[in-house]
Order: C-alpha cells, then structure tokens, then sequence
C-alpha cells in the first residue's frame, strides 16, 4: 500500500467520526436523568394520575400538546410559551383550541419534579411534556413504552412559526403524507399517530361542512356513514353553539385503543383527514391492519410517537432548561 490511499483511509474515518460525533450530540437517551434526578419518571407519573383522576380531558390534551409542539420548531416547548401580546404559538388559529388541562398537567409535573431538590430546574419542560405524554396513554389503557429523554427548552414562540406545519381536519392523503413526511414520519407513522383520536373531543366546527354543506352538492360526506351523520347533525346542530365539543371516538372515547380504525372501516372517521386513510388505496391496508390486530397499531403507534418525540429536538448546550414552563429564564 502507497502512503495515498493510507491518507484517504485516515480522512475518510475521521470525517465519519466527525459526522457520528455530530449526529450522536443530537440523540437523545432513555437514562438521561438517572444520576441528575433519578426520580423524574415517578414524579412526573404521579402528578399526571393525580390530575387525570380529576379530570380524563387530561389525556387528550396533553398528547395533543406534545403533537403540536413537536411539529412546530421541534420538540421544544415552545408552546408552552406565553406572550404578553398575543403573539406566540399558542395564539395561532391552530392551537387555541389546545385544551387548557395540558397545559396544566405540564404545570403541576413540573411543579412535582421540582419538589424534589436534586431535582429543581434540572428537568426540560420539553421533557417533562413528553413522559406526560406517555402516561396518560397509559393511563387511558393504551400501550406502555420508554420514553427517550435530553431535550432542552426553546426560547423562540411566534403565531408566524405556526403558518402550514400543522395538518388540517379537511386534508387528503397527499396533503397529510407531505406534512408528516417533512418531519420525517412515514405514511404508517402518519396513521399510527392518527389512531391519537380514539380519544378527545372535537368542535363542531372542525366538521361541520361534512354534515350540512358538503360541496358541490351540499349535503352529507358520501364517505360519511349516513346512521353516523345524523347523530352528528344532532349533536352539532346547524347554528351550533362554538363551544359544544363531541367525542372523536363515538364507541369508546375514553380509552385508547384501535377502535379508530374500526371505526374508520365503518365510515365513521370524524375528520375527513381521518376518514380519507380508509377510503385511499394507498392507506386502506394498514388501516385494516390496525382494525384488526391491536399489538400490530400499539408497536407502530410506539414506534412512530418515538420518532415524533425526535424531531427538530435541541441537546447538549442548546436552548435552557426553563424554570417557569410558560416563560423563557
Ligand atoms: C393527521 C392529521 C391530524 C389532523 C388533521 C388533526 C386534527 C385535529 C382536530 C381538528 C382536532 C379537534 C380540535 C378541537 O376542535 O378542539 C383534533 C383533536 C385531537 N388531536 Fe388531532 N389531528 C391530527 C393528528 C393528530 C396526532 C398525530 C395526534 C397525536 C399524536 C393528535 C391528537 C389529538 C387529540 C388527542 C385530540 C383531542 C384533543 C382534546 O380533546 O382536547 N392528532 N385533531
Ligand atoms: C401502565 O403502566 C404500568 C406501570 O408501568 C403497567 O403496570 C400497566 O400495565 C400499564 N398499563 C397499560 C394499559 O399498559
Ligand atoms: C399482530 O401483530 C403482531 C405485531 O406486529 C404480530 O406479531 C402478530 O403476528 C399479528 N397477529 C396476527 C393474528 O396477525
């Protein structure tokens, strides 16, 4: 061997360690807190079933806080932000019907987190929303999973970062799968993650078009289940009051289970972005799939909220960790 290629095979190995060392100071790990605060896990686990105990809207809201929040600059908190102006994430259109009790769960977590001394303003609120997250799926019954930790709080939160990163109840396939792809989730992923409404509540709003003026012909949804549509046109009647909420899940809205996707194989999808995922060829087997088989929905729900919990996260020396979720320090 001439002393050339040596060189290269130098270059070439220390340009992978470069690139491992990057990507590894990106990642986050199951055991982060276990010498910074061993308890993190009880503590958060405690004062969510506390608060689900008062209140089941505590499941709902928080899974879709954490959605929301990883789909807008990552995995930060940055929802949690206020503003003193009306200006922040949580002003946007899409979120202001996030439902305060998720953001109060995060509150009381992160006040039980740091009760503990050794504990105190070493916990992200990022953090703190996701193992949240997982233990009020558990709470409802779904499945049981570890939940990666190392995210540091953002410091950013403007209406502006909200404007088309979050998906809209009137979605077709393309549209969703663009969405979910851009944060780097699949379609399954995209499905998986869909199954989050077999529980919570929705505004007649978000689907009254299906029911009274569904264009062109203005009438009901034809993928609607017609016995479906006039229960809703009964729930949420036509100058509906904004404030009524019905369950998204008709046949078992407090529990966490596959019963979406049987439902969506009945034409009983809420959202025509739900109902879409049975109707398109392309999304129709998985569907089937998850409708048929629960473990096979639970380990790609687990795998694709996993990954959601991943993206555009901060680490290392990014961000802070905040010491009131609601403002930056
Ligand atoms: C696939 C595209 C999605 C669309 C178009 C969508 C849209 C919506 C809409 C319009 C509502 C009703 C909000 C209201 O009227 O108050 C809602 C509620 C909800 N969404 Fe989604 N969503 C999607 C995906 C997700 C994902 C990925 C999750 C979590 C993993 C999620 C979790 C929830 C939960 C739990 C609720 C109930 C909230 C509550 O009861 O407070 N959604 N969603
Ligand atoms: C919830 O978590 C507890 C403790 O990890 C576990 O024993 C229980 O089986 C879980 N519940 C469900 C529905 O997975
Ligand atoms: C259901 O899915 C699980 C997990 O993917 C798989 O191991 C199992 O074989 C499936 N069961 C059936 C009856 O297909």
């Amino acid at each position: 061997m001439n002393a050339f290629p040596r060189f290269l095979v130098v270059l070439s190995s220390f340009l992978l360690l470069l690139i491992s060392t990057r990507t590894s100071s990106a990642q986050l790990t199951r055991g982060f807190y276990s010498n910074i605060c061993p308890n993190v896990e009880q503590l958060v686990r405690s004062a969510v079933a506390q608060k689900f105990q008062q209140t089941f809207v505590t499941a709902p809201a928080t899974l879709r806080l954490h959605f929301h929040d990883c789909f807008v600059r990552g995995c930060d908190a940055s929802i949690l932000l206020a503003s003193p102006n009306n200006k922040a994430e949580k002003d946007h259109p899409d979120d202001i019907s996030l439902a305060g009790d998720g953001f109060d769960t995060v509150v009381k977590a992160k006040a039980a987190v740091d009760s503990n001394p050794q504990c105190k303003n070493k916990v992200s609120c990022a953090d703190i929303l996701a193992l949240a997250t997982r233990d009020v799926i558990n709470l409802s019954g779904g499945p049981s999973y570890e939940v990666e930790l190392g995210r540091r709080d953002g410091t950013i939160s403007t209406i502006a970062s909200v404007q088309r990163r979050l998906p809209h109840p009137e979605f077709d396939l393309d549209q969703l799968n663009s969405m979910f792809n851009f944060n780097g989730l699949s379609q399954t992923d995209m499905i998986a993650l869909s199954g989050a409404h077999t529980i919570g509540f929705s505004h007649c709003n978000r689907f009254s078009k299906r029911i009274y003026n569904f264009s062109p012909t203005n009438k009901i949804d034809p993928t609607l289940n017609s016995q479906y549509a006039l229960q809703l046109r009964q729930s949420c009647p036509l100058r509906v009051d904004p404030r009524i909420a019905i369950n998204m899940d008709p046949t078992t809205p407090q529990t966490f289970d596959n019963q979406y996707f049987k439902n969506l194989q009945q034409g009983m999808g809420l959202f025509t972005s739900d109902q879409v995922l049975a109707t398109d060829a392309r999304s129709k087997n998985t569907v089937n799939l998850f409708a048929s088989n629960k473990s096979a929905f639970e380990s790609a729900f687990i795998d694709a909220i996993t990954k959601m919990g991943r993206i555009g996260v901060k680490t290392g020396n990014q961000g802070q960790i905040r010491v009131d979720c609601s403002r930056v320090n």
